[in-house]
C-alpha cells in the first residue's frame, strides 16, 4: 500500500464542484440534492433514523400495491428486513407506471456494434415487448421463485426479458454473454434453472460472438433445462436450432397479448441472483431483493448522479455485471429516463464512439470503469476536440480506483470543467454506490471516492486486531457497521457462506474485501483488495479460479495466480506454475499455450493470463501455504522487501525466481 500513503500526508487539493452545474439544466429544474450542507443533515437522518429516511425515500419514489408497515426491521445490527410487508414489482415501476403517463417518451436508446444501427424503443412499446415475453415464460411453466438464466448480449430484449421475468415473480439470473460455457454450466445448475434466454449470435467490435453454441455446450450437462428462448440477433443459418427445445423469440413474442398484469411480491422476495468472485474457487449466487435494491437504486441515481425524467442516461457497462444491472436497466427506468444501451466496444471502429453517442442524443450521465477511461486517453485527444458533450452534467467511474492523472484528464478533456467527476465504490454485494460524491455538491479529490453515500456507516479496522480505527488520517481494511436497503440478503441458497464470508472475518461489521484509508480531511481512499480476488479491466476475478483451470492440466504440479498492477488494464493476472516430472522442455510451450485455453475454456477469455512463468518450485511455508506475497513483490521490482525468507520451506527458490523474472519480463 506504500504509494497510496502520500495520498494520507500530502496535501492532495480538493476541487470544488463545478458551479456551471447549477446552471446547466436547460429546462431550470434545479438539482435534487442544492448543498455539501443538505447532503450532511440528510446523512445524518439516514443514520440516525433509517425508519423516518427510508419510509419517506421509498414512498416518494416507488409505487407500491401495499404500502409497508416498517422500513427497517430490526433497526438495528445486520441481519435485517426492508420495507417489511409491503408488495410491489419491480417491472411495474421500471415500465408501466411512466408507459402510462407518456407512451411515447423514448425509454431505451439502443446503439447497435456497427455505427449508424440501432433504434429506440418508448416506454409503451417496453410496456407491450416485456408483457409478451412474460407470457412467453408463463407458458413454458416459470412460477414465482424460479430461477432464469440469461446469456444476452447488449440489446433491448435484453432489458425486456429482465422486467419479464420479475413481473412473474420470477429471478432473473444474468451471466456475462463474455463467461464460458463452462462457467455458464456451472451458474446455470447452482440455480437450477430451467430456461435460458439467449441470442443466435452476438456481436461486438465488428465481430460475431457464437452465443447460442456456447449456451448448447453448457446445457450438455444442466439436465433440468427444458427450453432456451433465442432472440435473433444476426440471423446467421449455421447456428444451431433444436425444435425439441430451443424456441425463436421472435416467433413466441407474437402469440401473446400486449398486456399481461403485473404479480405483487413482498418486498423481501429475491429480485434477481448475480454470480460473483470471491476469494475462494466457487462463485457466489448473491440475492438482492425487490423493494430494498430498488429504493436504492432510485435514490442514488437521483442524489449521486442527479438523473432527473428528463434526462438521458449513458451507462458504458455490460448487463452482465451488477453496474449494467443498477444503471443500464433499473435506476434509469425506474425514474423515466432515458437509457442508453451500448451493444459495441469504446474502439471500434474508432476511439470516437462514446463521444458520438454523447453528442447524438444528448447524453446528461456518462457512467463508465476507469480501464476504458485509461484505453481513450492513450488514443489522444484529437478523437475529442471536435465533440460538443457540453450537455453532460455528471461523468462516474466505478469498478476500480482512478488514478489521479486520469481523473484529470476526465475532468478537463470530457467534462471540461463543467460536469462532476463522480468516482462511486460499489461492489455486487452492495447493489449500488456505497461511497462516492454528489454531483454538483461534494468537494473532490482526484482519485477519492471521498464520502459514504446515505444510510452507509464506514468503518476501517485494524487487520490484526479488527478494532475500529477512529478519526482521520487511519488505514486498513473498509468495512460497514449497519446495513442499508440494497445489501445482498444472502448468498442463494447458503446462508451460511453469506454469513462466513461477510460477517465472520469481523464481528459485528460487513468485510468488504477491500482496504482503505481516511484521510486528514476525512476523504476516504479505496486500496484495494486484501483478499484473493484481482480486477483487471474492471473484471472482478478469483486468483483461485485461475489457479484451479490451470490445475487441470494434467502436466501442472503446482500453481500460483497472483494480480499486479497495469497501466491499462488496472491489473493483471500473473501465473507461476511448477510442472511435473517428465514434460520436456519441447512441451513447455504447448503446455503453456493449454493452460491459457483451459481459463478461457473454464472461465472465459478475459481471465487469461498475461504472463505465465514455468518455475522449478515455489516459494512455501513451512506448512505447505505457497506464499503469493512474495511472488507479487518480486513482479513488482520489490525483491528488497520480502522481509525473511529463511522461514520458508525452500528459500533457496527465491533467488532463482528473482533472476528468471529479471530476465523475461
Ligand atoms: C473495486 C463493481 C476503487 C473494489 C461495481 C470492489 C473500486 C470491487 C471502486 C467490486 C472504486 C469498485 N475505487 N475500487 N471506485 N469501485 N472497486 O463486485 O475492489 O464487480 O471490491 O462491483 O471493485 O467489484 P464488483
Amino acid at each position: 500500500m506504500s504509494h497510496h500513503d502520500e495520498h494520507l500526508s500530502e496535501n492532495v487539493s480538493i476541487v470544488q464542484p463545478p458551479v456551471n452545474f447549477f446552471k446547466k439544466r436547460p429546462d431550470g429544474l434545479e438539482p435534487y440534492i442544492k448543498s455539501f450542507e443538505e447532503y450532511q443533515t440528510l446523512y445524518q437522518q439516514s443514520i440516525r433514523e433509517p425508519n423516518k429516511f427510508y419510509s419517506e425515500q421509498a414512498r416518494e419514489h416507488l409505487t407500491w400495491f401495499k404500502d409497508f408497515d416498517i422500513a427497517k426491521w430490526p433497526e438495528h445490527g445486520f441481519e435485517n428486513s426492508w420495507f417489511v410487508n409491503g408488495e410491489l414489482n419491480a417491472s411495474y415501476n421500471c415500465v408501466d407506471r411512466h408507459a402510462f403517463k407518456n407512451p411515447d417518451k423514448p425509454a431505451i436508446i439502443y446503439e447497435g456494434d456497427e455505427p449508424g444501427t440501432g433504434r429506440t424503443v418508448t416506454y409503451g412499446e417496453l410496456l407491450e415487448l416485456t408483457c409478451r415475453a412474460a407470457q412467453i415464460l408463463i407458458n413454458i411453466g416459470i412460477k414465482k421463485g424460479d430461477t432464469v438464466a440469461v446469456y444476452l448480449p447488449m440489446v433491448p430484449e435484453t432489458i425486456a426479458t429482465i422486467m419479464a421475468i420479475n413481473r412473474i415473480g420470477a429471478i432473473h439470473s444474468v451471466v456475462f454473454a463474455g463467461f464460458s460455457a463452462t462457467a455458464l454450466r456451472d451458474r446455470i445448475n447452482d440455480a437450477k434453472s430451467t430456461v435460458v434466454f439467449t441470442a443466435d449470435q452476438s456481436v461486438r467490435g465488428g465481430r460475431a460472438v457464437e452465443t447460442k453454441r456456447i449456451v448448447d455446450q453448457a446445457i450438455k450437462e444442466c439436465p433440468q433445462v427444458k427450453n432456451v428462448v433465442v432472440f435473433k440477433r444476426t440471423g446467421d443459418k449455421s447456428v444451431p436450432f433444436d425444435p425439441k427445445i430451443d424456441l425463436w423469440w421472435h416467433e413466441e413474442i407474437i402469440k401473446y397479448k400486449p398486456y399481461v398484469p403485473p404479480v405483487a411480491v413482498n418486498s423481501e422476495d429475491p429480485l434477481y441472483l448475480l454470480y460473483t468472485s470471491g476469494s475462494t474457487g466457487k462463485p457466489k449466487g448473491l440475492v438482492h431483493t425487490t423493494a430494498g435494491y430498488l429504493v436504492n437504486a432510485v435514490i442514488s441515481a437521483k442524489y449521486v448522479f442527479d438523473i432527473h425524467p428528463e434526462d438521458t442516461v449513458f451507462t458504458a457497462a455490460d448487463i452482465g455485471w451488477v453496474l449494467g444491472h443498477t444503471y443500464v436497466a433499473y435506476a434509469p427506468l425506474a425514474i423515466g429516463a432515458t437509457t442508453v444501451m451500448y451493444e459495441g466496444t469504446p474502439v471500434y471502429p474508432t476511439p470516437t464512439r462514446f463521444w458520438d453517442i454523447i453528442d447524438d442524443y444528448k447524453c446528461t450521465q456518462f457512467y463508465v470503469a476507469p480501464t476504458a477511461l485509461r484505453l481513450l486517453k492513450r488514443a489522444g485527444d484529437h478523437h475529442i476536440a471536435p465533440y460538443d458533450l457540453s450537455t453532460l452534467r455528471a461523468l462516474g467511474t466505478v469498478g476500480e480506483p482512478i488514478a489521479p492523472d486520469v481523473w484529470e484528464w476526465y475532468y478537463e478533456t470530457i467534462s471540461r470543467k463543467k460536469a462532476s467527476i463522480l468516482d462511486t465504490f460499489w461492489q455486487t454485494e452492495t447493489g449500488g454506490p456505497v461511497l462516492g460524491p454528489l454531483a454538483g455538491v461534494t468537494p473532490l479529490k482526484p482519485g477519492s471516492c471521498s464520502f459514504p453515500f446515505f444510510g452507509v456507516e464506514c468503518a476501517i479496522l485494524d487487520p490484526q486486531s479488527g478494532e475500529e480505527l477512529t478519526g482521520n488520517e487511519v488505514e486498513g481494511i473498509l468495512a460497514f457497521k449497519t446495513s442499508w436497503p440494497s445489501i445482498a440478503r444472502t448468498v442463494w441458497k447458503d446462508y451460511n457462506r453469506y454469513l462466513e464470508t461477510y460477517f465472520k472475518p469481523f464481528p459485528g461489521y460487513f468485510f468488504t474485501g477491500d482496504g482503505a484509508a481516511r484521510d486528514k480531511d476525512g476523504f476516504f481512499w479505496i486500496l484495494g483488495r486484501v483478499d484473493d480476488v484481482v480486477n483487471v479491466s474492471g473484471h472482478r476475478l478469483s486468483t483461485a479460479e485461475i489457479e484451479a483451470a490451470i490445475l487441470e492440466n494434467p502436466a501442472v504440479a503446482e500453481s500460483a495466480a497472483v494480480g499486479i498492477p497495469n497501466d491499462l488494464t488496472g491489473q493483471a493476472v500473473i501465473s507461476f506454475v511448477s510442472l511435473k516430472a517428465g514434460v520436456t522442455p519441447e512441451q513447455i510451450e504447448k503446455t503453456k499455450l493449454e493452460m491459457r485455453m483451459t481459463v478461457r475454456k473454464e472461465i472465459g477469455p478475459f481471465a487469461a493470463p498475461k504472463e505465465i512463468f514455468i518455475v522449478d518450485d515455489l516459494p512455501k511455508t513451512r506448512s505447505g501455504k505457497i506464499m503469493r506475497r512474495i511472488l507479487r513483490k518480486i513482479l513488482v521490482g520489490e525483491e528488497d522487501q520480502l522481509g525473511d525468507v529463511s522461514t520458508l520451506s525452500n528459500p533457496q527458490c527465491v533467488d532463482d525466481l528473482i533472476n528468471l523474472v529479471k530476465t523475461t519480463y
